[in-house]
């Protein structure tokens, strides 16, 4: 079964072109890593993938669905998430946040094992009474993925989950998403190719248009040392 299906969607900001002509299908159950310069679209992106902005042309299908009907069997992890370090949040009320809904003013116990389940996943059981804002910046990656795990989701969107976490970090976070692969279809943006390559099924390139990148040729690109050209692309 197909979970995305983009067909010729063209976007742009106020007469800026981000994406032209993109047409790409991910399959349920597949972990794709999205990869591309910075600027090249891959958060513009998601944003159209979750129905919070409309191609000018082509059309996006989410399970079948618009992408508004479809938003929620999907979850996100957003980039740059920033927490007023000074918001008293504890770890559970963050991971319940992604239980809400429209017109829902309480937190049922379903909910809240739910919670706990998805703490469980990211193996942060233990912090769950604690402030959130006392975490390390990789174990409140770890709780914002949590967070989007509590929702149940068929389709994960992750925006550089491992930006600012150290190496063993984005090595735990890589294993998570391994594990989670075959419960849920994972579209993930990284900078890392090299981590990417071994843990994915398919590399997309973002760069105003979306192509397929072969597992070996980003191997070939790194021995040539040839990533960063794409970058200069001009
Ligand atoms: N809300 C916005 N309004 C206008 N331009 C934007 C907006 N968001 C992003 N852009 C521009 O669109 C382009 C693509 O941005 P983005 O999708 O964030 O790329 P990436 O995530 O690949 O770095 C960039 O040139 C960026 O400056
Ligand atoms: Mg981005």
């Amino acid at each position: 079964m197909k979970v995305i299906e983009v067909d010729s969607i063209s976007f742009a900001y106020d007469g800026k072109q981000v994406l032209q002509d993109v047409s790409f299908q991910v399959s349920e159950g597949e972990f794709v890593a999205l990869f591309g310069p910075n600027g090249g679209g891959k958060t513009t992106l998601f944003h159209l993938l979750m129905g919070f902005l409309k191609p000018q042309r082509g059309e996006i299908r989410l399970f079948n669905q618009k992408p508004k009907e479809a938003r929620k069997e999907l979850a996100w992890v957003p980039q740059n998430f920033h927490f007023d370090p000074y918001f008293p949040l504890s770890v559970e009320e963050v991971v319940l946040g992604g239980r809400m809904a429209p017109g829902k003013w309480r937190f049922s116990a379903e909910d809240r094992a739910a919670a706990m389940e998805a703490l469980e996943q990211v193996s942060m059981e233990s912090t769950s009474k604690a402030p959130f804002a006392e975490l390390s910046g990789g174990q409140k990656q770890r709780i914002l993925i949590a967070r989007a795990l509590a929702s149940s989701p068929k389709l994960l969107l992750l925006d550089e989950p491992t930006a600012n976490v150290d190496h063993a970090i984005e090595k735990t976070i890589y294993e998570l998403l391994s594990r989670l692969k075959n419960q849920m279809t994972i579209l993930m943006v990284t900078h890392n190719l090299n981590r990417a390559v071994e843990a994915v099924d398919r590399l997309l390139c973002v760069q105003t248009s979306v192509s397929e990148m072969a597992q070996e040729k980003v191997c070939e690109h790194f021995a040539l040392g040839l990533y960063h050209s794409t970058e200069e692309k001009t």
